[in-house]
């Protein structure tokens, strides 16, 4: 079974100062279809789509060779809609080396089958979405239900202990008290948790951001106790900076110097490369979209996970999140 391990994590660690320094990406993510079983509240790809055009498992092959970057995202939509997905990752893992490769998913289809094939193919980490410590993850998603198969399932794969299972939480304004249980549950069910930053761009709906004075006073608490346990803890995933730079966002309504099209970019399912979820202007080749999008870009309307870890300067990424994110690896393998 493909599994990671410190020594792959150096060849990764050099493979990305190489992306870095040569203008190559960091992680490129796949939306493998836009179809999707929740309808969440925060997003615009609820529900299902018909006869969309679909790139096959050996197309997902040579654009990874092609794009050579450390991480590879496969997300949506819902990517477990995909019957294929399990081919999807044997062919995005064997493709280029060293590839560290992530699932993402509302994990409404988890179950111990599709994780041992997913497993098996190769993926290193599986991200499953959680808005809210209980049912009320069902009314903001949409589907009945899913926090109650949650809590049945992310244990019991917990349980076979690959230590892969990441919940990411996209911080909102009316789930913002509710980030330490979401911690505490973590803990329990024996997974880690990543915190990111809801963004206005998928909807429009600006009911979801944090920006009175109140409640930036209240999530700067939050986030500080989050920071008090990353130190002492294990099952936080985000770096110090991340937390920080989290608030930031939110305390003045936007993050500057966004890399999308450069360090990260989006494929989508028919094979069209745009900049990021937020911004579907579709391009051929990353050249033409540096060039078109890219170097002009002065959006700073977001903060979600794949741009908070990768948009650092290096020294920042080396200095403080690498080792932040090797001592989380290290405890990994020191627990096992
Ligand atoms: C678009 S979903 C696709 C993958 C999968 N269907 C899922 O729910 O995880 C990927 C992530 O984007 C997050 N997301 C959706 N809308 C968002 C928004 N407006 N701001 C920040 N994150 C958002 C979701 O919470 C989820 O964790």
């Amino acid at each position: 079974m493909p599994e990671f391990s410190p020594g792959e994590g150096l060849l990764l660690l050099s493979k990305g100062i190489r992306n870095y320094v040569g203008g190559k990406p960091l992680i490129v993510s796949y939306e493998v279809t836009l179809s999707c079983n929740c309808n969440c509240r925060h997003c615009d790809l609820g529900g299902l789509r018909q006869a969309e055009q679909r790139m096959a498992p050996a197309d997902y092959a040579a654009y990874t060779r092609a794009f050579a970057s450390p991480l590879v995202q496969l997300s949506g939509g819902e990517p477990l809609l995909r019957p294929d997905l399990v081919d999807i990752v044997r062919a995005v893992k064997n493709a280029h080396k060293p590839t560290y490769v992530i699932v993402v998913t509302n994990g409404a289809l988890l179950d111990r089958d599709i994780y041992l094939r997913l497993k098996e193919a190769g993926m290193n980490q599986l991200s499953v979405s959680l808005d809210f410590p209980d049912e009320r993850h069902d009314a903001f998603r949409r589907r009945r239900g899913l926090f109650a198969h949650l809590e049945r399932t992310l244990p019991e794969l917990a349980d076979i202990g690959h230590g892969d299972i990441i919940i990411n939480t996209a911080i909102t304004k009316v789930n913002m008290r509710e980030l330490r249980a979401i911690s505490d549950l973590s803990e329990r069910w024996g997974v880690t948790v990543s915190y990111s930053a809801y963004t206005q761009l998928r909807t429009g709906d600006a009911e979801y951001m944090i920006s009175s004075p109140e409640d930036l006073l209240e999530l700067r608490g939050t986030i500080d106790e989050l920071i008090h346990l990353v130190r002492s803890k294990k099952h936080i995933a985000n770096p110090e900076t991340v937390l920080r730079d989290t608030f930031a966002y939110f305390e003045n309504g936007s993050m500057p110097r966004c890399s999308a099209g450069k360090r990260f970019f989006v494929v989508m399912p028919d094979g069209a490369l745009i900049p990021c979820s937020l911004h579907r202007q579709r391009y051929l080749s990353q050249s033409e979209m540096v060039h078109d999008f890219s170097s002009s870009n002065a959006c700073g309307a977001c903060y979600v996970a794949i741009r908070s870890y990768t948009d650092k300067p290096l020294w920042k990424l080396l200095f403080k999140d690498v080792p932040s994110l090797a001592r989380r690896l290290f405890d990994r393998y020191v627990s096992l």
